[in-house]
């Protein structure tokens, strides 16, 4: 299955996200790539983090930050149970391309009800993939839940009957997932059992529910 993570909007957790699904993914015995297709290449930059603190490599990072990448990905899918894009904001020729290569986009947002969960201009996109693969499936991810829950709970009540539906499983705003980062690690590598590992692990089997891709049952 191919994933993509998206959504126009900067900082709203796409590479924390991308990182750790992939992570969690290749964890369970699956052959993972992740594809960088972000220009500021901060997955690359994780992987290299990693590899200088002499971590063990859990799954590859390939950077392909261009709009052929659609054209490029069924390559790597041929030799992988899971690849998982990480987007760039903004660019939306990339985004693009990664909607056209994905069996499912992820988008990534913030419940904060003042937001626009994802622009216009996404969901454009969005549409216009499904003219070439109308059977690419999109959901919603809350990400960063403070203490208000109720009210991300709300939201997605709300949401639920909309296109992008929502995924159940949310994420909380957790240290966590930056104090990884910074180190070149996963919140599943963190001592404690963090919340956060576990919350990546309830999406990762929620993903999986929706048996979407090429293997699926
Ligand atoms: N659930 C979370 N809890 C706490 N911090 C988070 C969470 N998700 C992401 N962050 C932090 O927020 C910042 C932005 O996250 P991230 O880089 O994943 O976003 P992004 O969507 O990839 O951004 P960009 O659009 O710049 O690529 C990072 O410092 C990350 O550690
Ligand atoms: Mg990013």
């Amino acid at each position: 299955m191919i994933v993509a993570l998206l959504n126009q909007k900067g900082g709203v957790g796409k590479t924390t996200l991308a990182l750790n699904l992939a992570g969690e993914w290749a964890r369970q015995g699956k052959r993972v790539t992740l594809i960088d297709a972000d220009p500021q290449g901060s997955a690359l930059d994780w992987s290299e983090q990693r590899g200088h603190g002499g971590l063990p490599r859990r799954f590859g990072v390939v950077g392909l930050a261009r709009d052929t990448l659609h054209r490029e990905a069924p390559d790597l899918a041929r030799n992988a149970d899971h690849i998982v894009i990480d987007g760039p904001p903004r660019v939306a020729g990339l985004m693009r391309s990664a909607l056209l290569a994905a069996d499912l986009v992820l988008i990534p947002v913030q419940p904060s009800p003042l937001d626009g969960w994802a622009s216009a201009e996404m969901l454009a996109l969005l549409s216009e993939a499904r003219i070439y693969g109308p059977d690419l499936a999109a959901r919603f991810v809350l990400n960063r839940c403070g203490a208000r829950t109720v009210l991300a709970r709300e939201t997605a009540e709300t949401l639920a009957d909309h296109d992008p539906p929502v995924l159940g499983t949310t994420i909380g705003q957790r240290v966590a997932f930056a104090a990884a980062a910074q180190t070149g690690r996963l919140v599943s590598e963190l001592d404690g059992d963090p919340p956060a590992a576990r919350e990546i692990a309830a999406l990762t089997a929620e993903i999986d529910r929706l048996g979407l891709g090429r293997g699926a049952p």
